[in-house]
């Protein structure tokens, strides 16, 4: 599929001479991992026995009555330990820092689930943890930031640029620099230089290859489309590996914000504000301007809300494998309204982009087709966001009372 890296003209390893050997040093431990015939089956017990796989896929009974059209099934990774996909990524990358011997962990993290994993991960294996997050992310996510530092992870502010994710990014990778011999950086999506975007997407690939194993055994035929959000796209290179060589069409679903033409949003696929270029050690389509300067980004979901994406997806675009849609922060806001009312599931603001683009697309399918939604996450950590959103007045007054009483300590 690639060449050390390259998924058409993307990927690659953009790195400074001083963290060559590191790279070469991970590169082969992946390698050894993976044709190690004891590796995959250790990392699958894991998966079993910590995070409760494998997941669900639910029958989504009522929204498809409620559509009227495909038959709507939704693969559960909200159920992972942790509550979101992040966990498949982490325990793996937990087991590789093993092998090699290491005994710290740093990572960034944007909506703190990435973060809250790999404090996880690194208090069932006993590292040494840190985690960067942007100053705009620790405000919104502040539940999330509040469980890392519990799990006995260091959380670091990230003051510098826009204060979100690609900002985290850039202050781990300083870090890395300074801690090579002990520290493993646990990047959190299938971006980043070789070897990430490939060893992030063969721990992921656990989604879509159970994904395929029960959508046979619940409808008897593969899918018509599967559909993922996409940040860095870590749960869409993980679903999607389920079906690549099937014709199955691929759906990637990006942060649509206030809309694509309100210079407000987060898509670095479906817009036509992105271009090629190399930052952060590999080569994608990000949000810059003409000088190469990261442009500021918005979604309502902390974790979609990057400038770069993974160099497989944005070979997927180029190449017609995948397609790609925007969902805006109201459609978002819609879809997990009504997933909630009509089957008690409460997505990630995330993951909603693929419930709201898959929900303006079942209706037009036929009844005896079958999509499946990947629910990312788990959208209790959206509280603070969703009640805002429906600008709940009982939660407004929840918080007051709150806060008066913290006052008064
Ligand atoms: C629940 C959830 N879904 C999706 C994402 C986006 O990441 P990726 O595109 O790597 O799956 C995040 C990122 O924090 C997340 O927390």
């Amino acid at each position: 599929m690639h060449n050390r890296g390259y998924y058409g003209e993307f990927g690659g390893a953009f790195l400074p001479e001083i963290l060559a050997a590191t790279f070469d040093e991970l590169e082969a431990a992946f390698e050894a991992a993976k044709a190690d015939p004891d590796f995959r089956p250790a990392y699958l017990r894991l998966m079993e026995n910590y995070s409760g796989r494998p997941t669900p896929l639910t029958f989504a009974e009522n929204l498809t009555r409620h559509f009227g059209g495909a038959r709507i099934y939704i693969k559960r990774e909200d159920l992972n330990h942790t509550g979101a996909h992040k966990a498949n990524n982490v325990m793996g990358q937990g087991l590789l820092v093993k092998r090699m011997g290491k005994r710290r962990v740093i990572a960034e993290t944007g909506a703190g689930q990435h973060g809250v994993a790999t404090a996880t991960m690194a208090a069932r294996f006993g590292f040494e943890c840190t985690i960067y997050m942007g100053e705009v992310d620790v405000q919104r996510q502040r539940p999330n930031v509040f469980w890392m530092e519990r799990l006995g992870a260091t959380v670091v502010s990230v003051r510098d640029g826009t204060r979100i994710l690609k900002d985290a990014i850039n202050e781990a990778f300083r870090d890395w620099v300074s801690n090579m011999d002990t520290t493993h950086y646990v990047l959190g999506t299938a971006c980043g230089p070789h070897p990430f975007p490939e060893m992030v997407t063969y721990f992921q690939s656990i989604i879509g290859h159970e994904a395929r194993q029960q959508i046979m055994a619940q409808h008897g035929a593969m899918p018509k489309r599967v559909y993922a959000c996409v940040g860095g796209g870590s749960n869409a290179m993980g679903l999607f590996s389920g079906f690549l060589e099937d014709s199955v069409e691929l759906v990637g679903v990006e942060a649509g914000g206030h809309g694509l033409t309100s210079g407000r949003h987060a898509s670095r696929l479906k817009s036509r504000d992105a271009s090629v270029g190399v930052a952060q050690g590999y080569k994608t389509y990000f949000l810059q301007n003409n000088d190469g300067q990261m442009q500021e980004t918005h979604s309502i979901s902390a974790g979609l809300d990057y400038v770069g994406v993974s160099p497989i997806l944005s070979h997927f675009r180029d190449s017609g494998r995948a397609r790609f849609e925007a969902a805006t922060d109201d459609e978002v806001v819609a879809a997990v309204e009504l997933s909630m009312r009509k089957e008690g599931l409460i997505p990630a603001l995330e993951s909603a982009h693929a419930f709201a683009q898959a929900f303006k697309e079942a209706p037009h399918m036929k009844p005896d087709e079958a999509i499946i939604i990947n629910q990312s996450g788990r959208g209790d950590k959206d509280i603070f966001t969703v009640a805002d959103a429906f600008n709940d007045p009982k939660w407004r007054e929840f918080i007051i009372g709150k806060a008066e009483k913290y006052k008064k300590r």
